[in-house]
C-alpha cells in the first residue's frame, strides 16, 4: 500500500498534536494582567454595567462587586436579569448589586433608565457600556434607527451624554466602551444609522458600530479634558460567549469548535474593561484604544481623525436630540 502526504491527517498523532497545540496556543492568550493581583477596591463607589446578565458583562459586574462597588446591572430582560444579579451577590457576597432595566435598542427606554438613575443615585463613578449584539437581522427601531446601531451606538452614545453631568459631580470616573477589533473592518457612512446602503453579510453592520464606538469615545474624552472623567474603548478579546446567538447553526457550531481551543472565557474576556475601569495605571488616561491584552493600542486609521471623530459626535448628538 502507497503512503501519500494527506494520510498524515487521518493518524492518530495528527489529532493529538492539534490539540496540544490548540492549547499549548490557548494558555499564551491569557492577558498581561491579573484582575485578582490588583488591590483595588471600589468601596463607595458606585458602577453601571449594560449587558450585565451574561457574557462579558456578568463577570465585569461580579469583579465590581468583589471590590465591594455598589453594582447597577443594567439588563433588558427582569428574569435573565435577576437570575444574574442573585448569582452575582451570591458569589460576591455583595449584596448592594442592583438590576435595572434598560433596553438600549430603544432611545425612551435609555431616557427612562436615565431618569430612574438620577433619582436613585447620588454618585456614579464607572459607566461601562457593555451591552451589544453581532449579527442582528436588518430591521428598524420604533426610532426609525438600524437596530444594530441603535442597539451597539446610538442607545449607549445617548445613555452616556445622559450621566455625564453625574460622572463629573462624581470625579474621578471612568467611562469604559467595550468596542472590538471588528472595527477595523468598519467604515463610516451617515446614511447607515437609518439602515441605508448597508450590507447584511455575516457581521458587516457590526462592524461599523464598533468603529464609530471608538471614534465617539475618542471626541467624547476629548471634550471632557479637564472634567476628570476618562472615557477609553476596548477590544475584549475573542470571547466565548452568547455573541453568535444571532448566527445560523453552521456559524455557531464552528466559532464554539474553534473556540474550545484558541478563545478566551467570559472571565477572561472581562479582563480588559476591568483593567480601564479599575487599574491604577488607567487613571487619567483617556481617549485610548486598549487591546485584549490590556496594552494601548493605536485603533484603525478612520478612528485616529479627529475631524471625523467632531463630525461623528456632533451627527450623534442631533440625531439622538431629535429622536
Ligand atoms: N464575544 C466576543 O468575542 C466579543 C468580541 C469583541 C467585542 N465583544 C463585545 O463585548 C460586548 C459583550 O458581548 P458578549 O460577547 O458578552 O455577548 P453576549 O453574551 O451576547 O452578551 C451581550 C449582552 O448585551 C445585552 N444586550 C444585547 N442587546 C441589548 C439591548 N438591546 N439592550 C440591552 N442589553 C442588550 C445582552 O442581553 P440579553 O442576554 O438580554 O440579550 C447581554 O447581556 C458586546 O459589546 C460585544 O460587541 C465581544
Amino acid at each position: 500500500m502507497s503512503w501519500v502526504w494527506t494520510d498524515v491527517f487521518s493518524h492518530p498523532l495528527w489529532a493529538v498534536s492539534t490539540v496540544i497545540l490548540g492549547l499549548l496556543l490557548r494558555s499564551q492568550q491569557r492577558g498581561s494582567w491579573d484582575t485578582r493581583a490588583c488591590l483595588v477596591q471600589l468601596k463607595g463607589k458606585t458602577a453601571i454595567v449594560t449587558g450585565a446578565n451574561t457574557g462579558i458583562g456578568k463577570f465585569i459586574a461580579l469583579d465590581f462587586a468583589r471590590r465591594g462597588a455598589r453594582v447597577i446591572m443594567a439588563c433588558r430582560s427582569e428574569a435573565r436579569g435577576s437570575a444574574a444579579m442573585q448569582e452575582i451577590r451570591k458569589r460576591s457576597g455583595n449584596t448592594n448589586v442592583h438590576l435595572r432595566l434598560v433596553d438600549t435598542s430603544s432611545l425612551a427606554s435609555v431616557r427612562a433608565f436615565v431618569e430612574g438613575i438620577l433619582r436613585e443615585e447620588k454618585e456614579l463613578h464607572i459607566l461601562v457600556n457593555n451591552a451589544g449584539a453581532s449579527g442582528l437581522p436588518g430591521d428598524i427601531t420604533s426610532d426609525g434607527l438600524e437596530v444594530s446601531f441603535a442597539t451597539n451606538h446610538v442607545g449607549p452614545f445617548l445613555l452616556t451624554s445622559l450621566l455625564l453631568d453625574l460622572l463629573k459631580r462624581s470625579a474621578p470616573a471612568r467611562i469604559v466602551n467595550v468596542s472590538s477589533m471588528n472595527h477595523w473592518r468598519g467604515v463610516v457612512d451617515f446614511s447607515h444609522f437609518k439602515g441605508e446602503n448597508l450590507a447584511y453579510t455575516m457581521d458587516s453592520v457590526y462592524n461599523h458600530t464598533k468603529l464609530h464606538n471608538i471614534i465617539c469615545t475618542n471626541e467624547l474624552a476629548r471634550r471632557l479634558q479637564g472634567t476628570g472623567v476618562t472615557a477609553n474603548s476596548l477590544h475584549p478579546g475573542v470571547v466565548m460567549t452568547e455573541v453568535m446567538r444571532h448566527y445560523n447553526f453552521l456559524v455557531r457550531f464552528l466559532f464554539n469548535l474553534i473556540g474550545i481551543f484558541f478563545f478566551k472565557s467570559s472571565e477572561e474576556g472581562a479582563v480588559s474593561t476591568i483593567y480601564c475601569a479599575v487599574a491604577e495605571e488607567m487613571e487619567g488616561i483617556t481617549g485610548k484604544y486598549i487591546d485584549s491584552d490590556c496594552s494601548l493600542v493605536l485603533p484603525a486609521h478612520l478612528a485616529r481623525d479627529p475631524a471625523l471623530a467632531v463630525k461623528d459626535f456632533e451627527f450623534c448628538e442631533r440625531l439622538t436630540s431629535k429622536l
